[in-house]
């Protein structure tokens, strides 16, 4: 598929519902033509794009605010509920406020880096690499001239705590990850500087430190780490998400592998010289996202989010995981912790064919027992379960997959106003924008649909940490540049009246006075349709909204084109004149607009033009246009030239798009 074109959020700026002059550019316009043809690219793997593209109109200094300047690497905190955001930068945490209603705010709390051991300039500087609620206030640490420290963050000021090592790595771009229980912390960042390559996976805080063997990963790359409190006490474990190298060399083989791993929170480590200070409990397994219809593997994890069970049943939280191929296309799977759990209690070992030892490898044992040690060196040298890890449902396939390259995922569980339930997953793509793809029921009859994709920033730019907050109904997203506030509610977005915001299938809007409004907004139930296939059909007005006819007097012989805003980019555009079809845009046509020049207006060019949309069984009248000549038109009392203006903002719009695909 193409990618996106720099030009085509430019193109986003032309006033795309009336046409204009063409250009009198250097360029033919049959070259232009093509030029066009080449961006509508993508064909037959509509449904797996997004159905609307929207940049997110928020207003800067109410939903949007920048940094002053570059940060290279941010790190997000929010507390649902809260309107705050806190954002760890170089030297510095920004303290974001997003009042309701009002007017943004942000300052900022200084942590420059005390006197540390650092070499060139970057090395100097003091990255914030994590914030965590603690007690009354909150932690940050940073890199502090590669002298890990933190700092307590209370009533706007920053109180040192020293040197930590383990809760902040030595320079901000390391494999690290930090997980706090409690009292307990975990991380997997090196505590030496020079030596102690290998990255562990470590219990630095709370009962007595343990870290993972050097044998059981390989070049482990983590990803996200979490506890789960299960049934019992001394049974709660702690799972993390890696990828690391495929122990597999044959060449058929993907290079790495994506993994969950299990731990025993109450491991006590072992009682044998090479037991002791290591996690006994320690088993790996590989996790499955491939579709055995198409052969298609997803190897490699690129994030993972949790998501409880709304009745706190543990073993009914559902893991979504992203994934992407060598060709950087993306699934996403969904497992269950239940399914995970049982794979850890139930499988043999891979490459251990004789009895296992009792207890099993992996199992934890009440009463804070050791394990022996004929146990641990079982699973230390197979520390693989033989069985793997699949999807939810009866087919074990992705809930989704396309040929966009995701980075991070998000899920939000919520109800619709007739009372069902949608899983509403947002993905970052690397083009820095976000998509919504819906789930919706269960098992045989489970769809995943992507109804749009969002453009959060003011300068488009690469996401790098995203926050969902279910309470506000807000996602939280932070650039090298800029702080946006995106409502998950965007309803005006959609076009087409009610069978438009139908049409978009978003679970977060319905019908209600004319409008395509929030649920949210009103007290009163608005209307949402039941059936996804139709949805359009449920509409109180059986038919479409038609565009009213606007009118337009062209003298002959000169050039013209006529453009109409692609709504959907799951439906098909057509430009109609009479009964001919004079201009076809398919679907995953990638400009927002279907155009139709004519490059040389004759008599037969004169009279009504529609723009019309199908998406399956919905036909839509999106434009209507009347040509009329300078005699017609004298005789309607109409003014001629009135787009001129616009024909000359068309101008400097295309040399962008051009330049844009040419670059491609
Ligand atoms: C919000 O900011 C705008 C522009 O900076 C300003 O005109 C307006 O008065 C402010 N509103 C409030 C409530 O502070
Ligand atoms: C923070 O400020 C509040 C009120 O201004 C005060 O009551 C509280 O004691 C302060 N906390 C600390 C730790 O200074
Ligand atoms: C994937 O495997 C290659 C080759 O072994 C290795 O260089 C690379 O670091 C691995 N990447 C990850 C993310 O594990
Ligand atoms: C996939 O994406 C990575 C970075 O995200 C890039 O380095 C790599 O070249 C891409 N691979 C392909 C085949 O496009
Ligand atoms: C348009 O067509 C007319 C008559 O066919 C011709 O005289 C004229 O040169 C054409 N104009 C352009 C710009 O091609």
């Amino acid at each position: 598929m193409t990618p996106p074109l720099p030009g085509c959020t430019a193109l986003g700026v032309l006033p795309s519902r009336v046409p204009g002059r063409p250009p009198r550019s250097r360029l033919s316009l049959r070259l232009l033509l093509l030029l066009l043809w080449a961006a509508a690219g993508t064909h037959g793997h509509a449904r797996m794009g997004p159905r609307v593209y929207a940049v997110w109109k928020g207003h800067t200094g109410k939903d949007r605010l920048d940094f002053g300047s570059a940060e290279p690497h941010t790190v997000l905190f929010h507390e649902p509920g809260s309107d705050s955001v806190w954002v760890g930068g170089r030297g510095k945490v920004y303290v974001f406020n997003f009042p309701e209603g009002k007017n943004a705010s942000v300052h900022t709390v200084n942590i420059g880096s005390t006197k540390g051991s650092c070499l060139d300039k970057r090395d100097c500087e003091n990255y914030i690499t994590l914030l965590e609620k603690r007690g009354e206030g909150l932690l940050a640490c940073g890199t502090n001239a590669r002298r890990p420290s933190c700092w307590s963050l209370v009533n706007g000021t920053a109180e040192s705590l020293g040197e930590r090592r383990g809760y902040a790595p030595f320079s901000p771009d390391e494999n690290s990850l930090v997980l706090f229980d409690g009292d307990e912390v975990y991380s997997t960042i090196r505590k030496q500087e020079y030596n102690g390559k290998i990255p562990r996976f470590r219990r630095i805080q709370g009962e007595i430190e343990l870290y993972t063997s050097d044998t059981v990963m390989q070049n482990p790359q983590f990803i996200k780490a979490t506890i789960v409190h299960q049934d019992q006490a001394y049974d709660d474990k702690i799972y993390y998400f890696f990828r690391e190298d495929n122990p597999d060399k044959n060449p058929e083989a993907p290079l790495n592998v994506s993994r969950v791993a299990q731990l025993c929170r109450g491991d006590q480590g072992g009682e044998s010289s090479l037991s002791v200070s290591k996690w006994n409990t320690f088993l790996k397994a590989m996790m499955v996202c491939s579709d055995p219809t198409s052969n298609k593997n997803f190897n490699r994890l690129q994030d993972v989010f949790l998501l409880p069970d709304p009745n706190g049943k543990w073993r009914d939280t559902r893991v979504y995981g992203v994934f992407s191929n060598p060709w950087n296309y993306s699934a996403v799977c969904v497992y269950s912790l239940g399914d995970i759990d049982k794979v850890f209690r139930t499988s043999s070992l891979k490459g251990y064919h004789t009895g296992l030892p009792t207890p099993r490898p992996g199992k934890c044992l009440p009463g804070r027992k050791p394990i022996p040690t004929e146990t641990f060196q079982v699973a230390d040298s197979h520390p693989e379960v033989a069985q793997r890890v699949e999807p939810m449902g009866p087919l074990k396939t992705p809930l989704y997959h396309s040929k966009y390259h995701y980075q991070k995922v998000v899920v939000h569980r919520m109800h619709a106003s007739h009372g069902k339930t949608f899983h509403v997953l947002y993905l970052t793509t690397d083009r820095g924008t976000i998509h919504k793809v819906v789930e919706s029921g269960e098992g045989e009859s489970r769809l995943a649909f992507n109804i749009v994709e969002i453009q959060p920033f003011r300068h488009a730019a690469a996401i790098q940490d995203m926050s969902l907050d279910p309470d506000r109904r807000k996602l939280y997203v932070s650039s090298q540049w800029e702080v946006s506030q995106v409502p998950l509610d965007l309803c005006d977005i959609y076009g087409g009246g009610c069978h438009g915001c139908f049409m978009a299938r978003d679970p977060y809007c319905g019908w209600h006075q004319g409008h395509c409004v929030s649920i949210y907004s009103s007290q009163r139930a608005v209307l949402q349709p039941t059936n996804l296939e139709e949805p359009h059909k449920e509409c109180p007005n059986s038919k479409p909204d038609e565009a009213p006819v606007q009118k337009v007097s062209l003298a002959r012989n000169s050039r013209y084109y006529l453009s109409c805003p692609v709504e959907s980019r799951h439906a098909t555009y057509w430009w109609r004149h009479g009964e001919k079809v004079e201009q076809r845009c398919e679907p995953g046509h990638q400009s927002p607009t279907c155009v139709l020049f004519i490059e040389n207006l004759t008599d037969g060019h004169y009279g009504h033009y529609y723009c019309e949309a199908k998406e399956d069984s919905y036909l839509h009248k999106a434009q209507h246009w009347q040509l009329l000549s300078e005699d017609e038109a004298k005789a309607e009392h109409l003014l001629g030239h009135a787009h001129a203006l616009l024909a000359s903002l068309w101008l400097v719009v295309l040399p962008t798009l051009t330049l844009g695909l040419l670059v491609h």
